[in-house]
């Protein structure tokens, strides 16, 4: 049986460089702290998220591409709560396969469902074959977006993608999207940056989290190979007294409560249930 809570969360926008691989890294790893068993799969030829967390993408045992050809795949385990399975430019041949190979991670993914209570697919910037399959296989889609001027630009093909898989039996009816989050914002904020934030906000009202991600220098060295530490452990291991730092882990920590509530999971009852067993233990040892 499938964990009934078990939320696939797949992070995609056509432009590069956006923090999809960063976010979807610390966002699972911040969950993970919490308790959560996450499995993440690296669905980006680039293998960016690969490294982040194992520190190299050569000698895989565990490959992205073998979920997609349907060999048994063992995740490698990271550390407690953490498993990956990794990638490397191999996965580039999934584009150029037929069509039907957009249905194979749905497929292949089955198995772990039960293991986990979020899996986290980080895409690449093309709209081929493999960003297709990772949103078959997704309950939700969660974009990333850079204030630019291009972020926006390929915002409206993405959606068109979502509209056409879930208006599909076939396809993923049930995907849906998690939000837009703005990410490395400037700070202190450019007149650029702000006139894109209110069109953004304008454009997709209640899509685009309320919460915003500021440029960090200690976001950028969390995620880095050798490295690959949620931003939360990272400032607390090396930052704990710089401002900045410690900012954008209060955002990070907005940000992931938005995203349950997102998911419809409710934090605070998940706070008050915890609470009632305190008391209850409490009663019964009194
Ligand atoms: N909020 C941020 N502040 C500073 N650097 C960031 C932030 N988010 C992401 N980055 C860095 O920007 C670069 C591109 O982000 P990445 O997640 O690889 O983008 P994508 O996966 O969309 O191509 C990476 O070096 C990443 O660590
Ligand atoms: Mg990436």
């Amino acid at each position: 049986m499938p964990n009934k809570t078990l939320k696939i969360i797949s992070t995609a926008n056509q432009k590069g460089g956006v923090g999809k691989t960063n976010l979807n890294f610390n966002i699972g790893c911040m969950l993970a702290e919490k308790g959560k068993r996450v499995l993440f799969i690296d669905n980006d030829a680039q293998g960016n998220l690969t490294e982040s967390l194992l520190g190299t993408k050569e000698d895989l045992t565990a490959n992205t591409v073998d979920l997609y050809l349907n060999n048994n795949v063992e995740p490698t385990s990271i550390r407690k709560n953490i498993d990956l399975i990794g990638t490397n430019s191999n996965l580039a041949e999934i584009q150029t396969s037929d069509f039907e190979i957009v249905f194979a991670l749905d497929h292949a993914i089955e198995p772990y469902k039960k293991k986990y209570d979020y899996i986290f697919i980080d895409c690449g910037p093309a709209l081929g074959h493999s960003l297709l399959a990772a949103l078959m296989a997704s309950t939700h889609l969660l974009i990333p977006i850079e204030m630019d001027g291009y972020s926006a630009s390929g915002m409206e093909e993405l959606l068109q993608n979502v509209n056409v898989i879930t208006s599909k039996p076939r396809y993923n009816p049930s995907l849906k999207i998690a939000g837009i989050l703005i990410n490395k914002k400037p700070s202190p904020q450019t007149k650029l940056s702000k006139q894109m934030e209110s069109m953004m906000r304008e454009l997709y009202g209640d899509l685009v989290f309320k919460q915003t991600i500021s440029t960090s220098t200690s976001m950028k060295e969390c995620a880095m190979p050798g490295i690959g530490l949620p931003i939360t452990q990272y400032v607390a291991k090396h930052k704990k007294n710089d401002k900045a730092a410690n900012k954008v882990v209060r955002e990070m920590n907005c940000a992931l409560k938005e995203l349950n509530k997102r998911l419809g999971i409710d934090n605070k009852k998940v706070i008050r249930a915890k609470r009632t067993v305190k008391s209850r233990a409490k009663g019964a040892a009194a």
